[in-house]
């Protein structure tokens, strides 16, 4: 069990380039396998979850090479199989911590004429799976588990898939890519409707891999297609891991950090959007539009204000709540946030776990049912927290410790491999100390 000891720099300088994008890596992983040839990707996520995706294609039947370049990041090449190329698995598949590849092998495992059996670890276990599993029984799949099919394990045969026209209430980026994945293989057009619009990157893949996509501001169709193709492609920096960096820059006084090819899909920039708001010295500098656009980030240290986040911004922002409480916790005022269940089912209660955790090191926040409210402090104190098992959850403190008397120690720190293998290496060569 690892702890993680973070003191307050001097200053956060220098240029940084994030690891690759860990949604957009599940979805290359997954699609490449359906795919009609060699697709090859560069800078890869080296993410535990993205791993599990890789195992779990594996075991049915894809062949992946996963290479180490010198300079270029990790590459992957994926052998695809086909859209009808899968084999049932010889034993069960087991997903770790990764709802987001739980979910969407949901998706493709409903278009299979075979069973298959997920599992996942204790936090997984505990997720719920019904607001996937109910659109993918109305397709046809057949689909059993713990409160009627709401837990893993789950045992799922898929069949013959009718399309529906799904109404996403969950807001969630997850469920509508597992239906659109169904819709793969089901005869006719597939759509989900979404209230609140989530990250899209399954959209822009599936049209990437050559799948017939239409997208208006609320809803998304796929028609079933004869076939994919092989694609090559180059991850842009994940966002949502580099803004535990930005962060950093953020809080303490005199930084200076470029964040170089991070991802700026507009489905995920309401971090950004809300830190200009505070009144962050943040600007986005050569943006390249592609499928997925990309550009640099130029992040100064700020004297933030606090900020009221409503239901309607939560989507954009949802991996970056956790370390956004942190920048409130030590910005002037008070900010409110609400409207963000969501953070109560993810891989911990994020709304418990970091509302106990910044208050035992020495931060005002006081949580509410669907979020908190938190009045800003100019230090915290600093302690010894426990990471939740979380990766977002431990990384958020570690960046709190950046501003502490005391510093931050960080219990079973681990977890943090889960998204950001390579966290505490990549912050520690930007901290001048
Ligand atoms: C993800 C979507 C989000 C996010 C998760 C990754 C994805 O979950 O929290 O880390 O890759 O689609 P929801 O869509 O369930 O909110």
């Amino acid at each position: 069990m690892s702890e993680l000891i973070i003191s307050p720099p001097a200053a956060v300088e220098g240029e940084y380039t994030p690891p690759g994008d860990k949604s957009i890596s599940h979805r290359l992983a997954m699609l490449g396998a359906l795919g009609e040839g060699t697709s090859e990707y560069i800078h890869f996520s080296e993410a535990e979850d993205c791993q599990k995706t890789i195992e779990a294609f594996s075991k049915l039947g894809v062949q992946y090479d996963l290479q180490k370049a010198v300079g270029a990041g990790p590459q992957l090449k994926v052998k695809g199989v086909g859209l009808r190329g899968l084999a049932k698995p010889s034993g069960e598949l087991d997903l770790g911590n990764s709802g987001t590849t739980m979910r969407l092998i949901l998706g493709i495992l409903a278009g299979q004429p075979f069973e298959a059996r997920l599992v996942g670890d204790a936090s997984l276990s505990q997720r719920p799976m019904r607001r996937v599993t109910v659109p993918l029984r109305q397709m046809g799949a057949a689909i059993s588990g713990r409160d009627d099919a709401n837990f893993a394990p789950l045992e799922i045969r898929g069949g013959k898939l009718s399309a529906i026209e799904w109404e996403n209430k969950a807001a969630s980026a997850q469920v509508k890519s597992a239906i659109l994945l169904a819709g793969l293989y089901a005869d006719g057009v597939t759509s989900v409707c979404e209230p609140l619009v989530t990250r899209d990157h399954t959209e822009r893949l599936l049209r990437l891999f050559g799948a017939s996509i239409e997208c208006s501001e609320h809803k998304v169709a796929v028609q079933k297609p004869e076939c994919l193709r092989a694609i090559c492609f180059d991850v842009p920096g994940d966002f949502s891991s580099a803004a535990f960096l930005i962060a950093a820059a953020l809080l303490v006084k005199g930084s200076n950090l470029l964040v170089s090819n991070v991802g700026l899909n507009p489905t995920r920039l309401g971090f950004y959007n809300v830190l200009k708001s505070m009144g962050a010295a943040i600007e986005i500098d050569r943006v390249k539009d592609q499928a997925e656009p990309v550009g640099d980030l130029r992040v100064r240290g700020s004297r933030l204000k606090g900020i009221t986040i409503d239901r309607k911004m939560t989507p954009f922002l949802i991996d970056e709540l956790p370390v956004l409480m942190v920048l409130c916790a030590l910005a002037e005022g008070i900010s409110t946030i609400f409207g963000a269940q969501e953070l109560r089912i993810k891989e911990t209660d994020r709304i418990r776990s970091m509302a106990s955790g910044l208050r035992a090191v020495g931060a005002r926040i006081l949580e509410r049912e669907d979020g908190c409210v938190i009045e800003g402090v100019p230090e915290l104190l600093g302690g010894r927290v426990s990471s939740f098992g979380d990766h977002r959850t431990a990384m958020s403190f570690a960046v709190a410790g950046l501003r502490s008397r005391k510093g931050v120690t960080i219990l079973d720190s681990e977890c943090i491999g889960i998204s950001y293998p390579g966290f505490e290496k990549d912050l520690r060569s930007v901290c001048r100390m």
